[in-house]
Parts: structure tokens; C-alpha cells; sequence
């Protein structure tokens, strides 16, 4: 008996030992025009103020933050596509500064922003991003409709040109590719924001498929918390830069000692989780002025 009791929480400590991401001290600036200055006026916008947490292989882990508190930042400096101003990130052991090129094989990011040939309809966009991963046609022949079928792609639009697509379908484009490859480490900038309740639970089903799937590990960054609280293992909050807390949704829920995520996350910010984020506050001390 006990020995079947212990065999889920040993698995589940030897995952964790491999570290997917240790962030260290990350630090994100933007020098920004500053009007009070004068024309040329120039200050130092906080994105990321000293952001520090590991993952652990095969963990999906949620962040939570108002707008504007760093999290599309956080999910850029760990893709390669922006450079850190202090502090460092390793994935699977590559730096992503100096082994950017090993991070960008290990890293798959879905965000808003996904960037398509227009004119190619969504099966020849999947087609030629297969390419790029090294795969044959023969390879994803059937892959590419499968893939297509399982995000809730319609069928009947897999050859219209991906600007003919409303944003949801085009979200649901951007993860089918996301999954070509079967990412080691998935980076789900808001997946969800903007699509359609149905297709908002047909995407989360999916990242639910892929947790329990494929060996991915999976940053999620979402303004909506539920999706949170039922697809993420650890829950973080991250509020003008700066990573609050990074636990269990429970353990967020005790420790500040409410009944709701929403809750929490007015306890540890002091602020509304659907408020604007006061980034550019006169009285923000975190700005820099040049
Ligand atoms: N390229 C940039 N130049 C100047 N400021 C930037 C740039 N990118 C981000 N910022 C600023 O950095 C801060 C963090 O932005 P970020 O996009 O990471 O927030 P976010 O948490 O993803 O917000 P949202 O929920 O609105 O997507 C914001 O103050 C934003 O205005
Ligand atoms: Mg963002």
C-alpha cells in the first residue's frame, strides 16, 4: 500500500528535477519618450524589474497580470526575440543570450501578434512552416489536417487565404503550428483572448491534450482566471514587473487567505485584476529618467 502511495508524488519529484526554465533576476527596460522633457526627452520604462523562477519539465504553469505588468515581455526575453538588460534565462540548459539558436529549436511562442504569409491559406502556411522545422511533405500530409482538425479549425476554410480569417481562426492557426514540431517548451501568449466562448474551450481542451500528451512544458500567460486556475499546476502573479508570487492556485488562495483567485490577486497587488495597469502612473517609481 505504501508504495502505491508514494509512487505518484516520486514521479512527480523526478520530473521536477529537470529544470525546463530558470529565470535568474530577469530585467527588461524600454527607453521611451518622456513629454515632460522637452521633445528629445527620454526616460527608462520598467518592463521586467528582477523576475526570478524555475519550471520544471512537463509543468504547465500559469501567469497572471494587468495589463502592461510584463508578461508578453517575460514570454519575448525567454523566445530569443528580445535581449535581457540584466539577469539571465536557461532553457534546458541554453543560455538565451549566448545559445539563442538552441533556445529558438526548444521554444515554440503563440501570441496575437503570430505572423502568417497572408495570402496562403492556413494549410499551406502549417506546409511551409514544417519546412522550415526540416519535415518532408510526406510527413505532414496528414499531420497538417489532423492538427488543423483537433484546434477546431472549420475544415471548410483550410484553403481560403489566412486574411480572409477572423482573429480566432487565425489564433487556432497560430497553435496548430506551435505543434508541428511538439515543442519542448510552449510559450501561450493570452491563446485565448478574443476568441468565442466555444472556441475559447476547444483551445483550452487542447492545451489540456498537450499537457497530458505530449512532453511539453507550457507557459501560459492569460487575463482570464479561470483558464488559469484549471490548466496550470502553479499560478504566478506578476504585477509591474515584478513576480509576486509563483504556487499552486490552493496554496495562492491560503496564503493570502481568500476564497477566489480574483481575490488573491487583489491581496498580494492591491489592485483589481481587471483594472488597466497604471503603467505609465506619474508617481511610478520604478521609471528612470534619463
Ligand atoms: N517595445 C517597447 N517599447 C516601449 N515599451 C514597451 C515595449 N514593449 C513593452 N513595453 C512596455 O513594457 C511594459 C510591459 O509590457 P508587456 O507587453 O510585457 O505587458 P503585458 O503584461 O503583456 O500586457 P498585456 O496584458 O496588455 O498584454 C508596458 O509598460 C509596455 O508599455
Ligand atoms: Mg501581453
Amino acid at each position: 500500500m505504501t508504495e502505491i502511495r508514494e509512487a505518484p508524488s516520486m514521479k512527480a519529484v523526478a520530473r521536477d528535477l529537470v529544470v525546463a526554465v530558470e529565470a535568474h533576476e530577469l530585467r527588461k527596460e524600454f527607453k521611451v519618450p518622456d513629454r515632460k522633457k522637452g521633445r528629445f526627452g527620454r526616460k527608462t520604462r520598467v518592463a521586467l524589474d528582477g523576475v526570478s523562477f524555475t519550471l520544471g519539465r512537463g509543468e504547465t504553469v500559469a501567469i497572471l497580470g494587468q495589463n502592461g505588468s510584463g508578461k508578453s515581455t517575460l514570454v519575448r526575453l525567454l523566445s530569443t526575440l528580445l535581449l535581457p538588460d540584466g539577469g539571465s534565462a536557461v532553457i534546458f540548459g541554453h543560455d538565451v543570450v549566448s545559445d539563442a539558436r538552441a533556445v529558438r529549436r526548444l521554444v515554440n511562442r503563440v501570441s496575437v501578434e503570430a505572423s502568417f504569409f497572408k495570402k496562403m491559406s492556413s494549410a499551406e502556411n502549417l506546409g511551409y512552416a514544417s519546412r522550415y522545422y526540416g519535415m518532408t511533405a510526406a510527413d505532414t500530409k496528414d499531420l497538417i489536417p489532423e492538427i488543423l482538425e483537433r484546434v477546431g479549425f472549420p475544415r471548410d476554410r483550410r484553403d481560403e487565404p489566412m486574411e480572409n480569417l477572423s482573429r480566432g481562426m487565425q489564433q487556432k492557426v497560430a497553435l496548430a503550428r506551435a505543434l508541428l514540431t511538439s515543442p519542448v517548451l510552449l510559450l501561450l501568449d493570452e491563446p485565448t483572448t478574443g476568441l468565442d466562448p466555444r472556441s475559447k474551450l476547444e483551445v483550452q481542451d487542447f492545451i489540456r491534450e498537450i499537457r497530458t500528451n505530449h512532453d511539453s512544458t507550457i507557459l501560459l500567460c492569460t487575463h482570464d482566471l479561470a483558464e488559469a486556475e484549471t490548466l496550470a499546476e502553479r499560478v504566478g502573479i506578476l504585477d509591474r514587473g515584478r513576480l509576486l508570487a509563483l504556487e499552486p492556485a490552493d496554496d495562492l488562495k491560503r496564503r493570502y487567505g481568500c476564497g477566489t483567485l480574483e481575490e488573491a490577486f487583489f491581496s498580494a497587488t492591491g489592485r483589481a485584476f481587471e483594472a488597466e495597469g497604471d503603467e505609465d502612473d506619474e508617481d511610478d517609481d520604478r521609471e528612470v529618467f534619463a
